[in-house]
């Protein structure tokens, strides 16, 4: 997307691959809204890091991190045994594939260059196979995230006042982003509307990352706590929900996303507010049976016990908010049934969330 910055307007990806440093390059987004910064990493235990430690994070974009650390990885290998290069591969593809667990999105990417690596015969084509396959997984992304804008532009009119949680947008993904695909294809088609950000804590990616982006964009919008979407619901302040999701599950159409988004779900059925997912083909894992099997990353207790903000005279600061003697639960994710999900928006069109499993041939799911 388009970034403001001092020196101009300038098109960004939130992650991409410099071929000739082999370093991975990333907007540095604990820095947002405050400032606009690129990082470079140098090896795959740096992109590791920047994954876990939310440098980059949103299911795509951590899912293009992993794509690209996975070609960085490959392509430091110096040995000659083609067995030793796979059990090296091996091991860069765990490492990254720890980094976070609840989005199954670098697992899908890394899944997919190691398949296409696998039709070199020698350990150079197999290295510029990988770095081919994560420019691929990128480019995909971004296609993807246009396609769920074009179905789901349909969904906002004028007037209308959309609610999202968390932060669903370009920075989460290569571009584009996935809730607010359809905010930008129905801005491009002329419509007027207003978005709320939930702020999202603990870490605020409402607050600091969507207002950011929604801003950059030129849409109408307000932050509001998390506690307020129920009254904003109750008086009618609210036309329609789209969130995003970090692992959606084929067999039974259960979300998994930022924390917050189940109660959400809860308060849009309560008062009959149409509630809709956003997400590209790589957030869904057709393997696994339950919500239950899903692995949700706890967190640090301090993100919930404070929070970061820039100072009067910008340093970036952590504050403590509760009592200091009390410690915390710190969960980043929750997981929400079918039964409060109005569809699904994918690439391949909109369908309700039970429906994924029988579409699955187009959804690129097993045969
Ligand atoms: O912990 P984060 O910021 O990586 O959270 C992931 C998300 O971006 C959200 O859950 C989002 O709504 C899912 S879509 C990428």
């Amino acid at each position: 997307m388009n970034v403001r910055t001092k020196t101009g307007r300038r098109r960004y990806r939130t992650v991409k691959f410099d071929a000739a440093t082999n370093e991975v390059v990333l907007i540095e987004q604990r820095l947002l809204p405050h400032r606009f910064e690129l990082v470079r990493t140098r090896d795959f235990r740096a992109t590791a890091r920047a994954i876990m430690d939310m440098v980059v994070r949103g299911a795509g974009a951590i899912g293009a991190a992993a794509a690209y650390g996975l070609a960085q990885g490959a392509r430091t290998f110096r040995g000659t045994s083609l067995t030793s290069f796979d059990r090296h591969v091996e091991k860069v593809f765990e490492v990254l594939k720890e980094a976070r667990p609840t989005a199954v999105d670098p697992v899908n990417a890394m899944l997919e260059v190691r398949a296409k690596m696998a039709a070199g015969r020698t350990i150079g084509e197999r290295q510029n196979l990988a770095l081919a396959a994560a420019e691929h997984f990128a480019d995909e992304n971004v296609a993807h995230c246009e396609a769920i804008g074009r179905h789901g532009a349909k969904l906002i009119r004028t007037g209308m006042r959309v609610l999202t949680h968390c932060n669903a947008g370009w920075l989460a993904f290569v571009d584009v982003g996935t809730a607010t695909a359809p905010m930008y294809a129905a801005q491009a088609a002329g419509r007027k509307f207003h978005v709320f950000c939930d702020e999202t804590r603990p870490r605020c990616q409402g607050a600091s990352l969507t207002a950011w982006e929604l801003a950059q964009q030129g849409i109408s919008h307000e932050v509001i706590a998390d506690n307020a979407a129920g009254f904003l619901m109750s008086r009618g302040e609210v036309d329609l929900v789209i969130v995003g999701s970090d692992r959606t599950l084929g067999r039974t159409g259960e979300v998994a996303n930022k924390i917050g988004t189940y109660t959400k779900a809860v308060l849009a059925h309560r008062h009959d507010i149409p509630f809709y997912v956003a997400i590209p083909l790589s957030t869904i894992d057709w393997n696994l049976k339950s919500g239950r099997a899903i692995p949700i990353e706890e967190r640090d207790a301090a993100e919930t016990l404070g929070a970061w903000g820039v100072t009067r005279r910008g340093r970036r600061e952590y504050v403590r908010v509760a009592n200091p003697t009390s410690g915390a639960r710190n969960p980043g994710f929750d997981v929400t049934p079918p039964e409060l999900i109005t569809s699904i928006i994918t690439p391949a069109g909109i369908f309700k969330p039970r429906e994924l499993w029988r579409h699955r041939a187009r959804l690129g799911g097993p045969a």
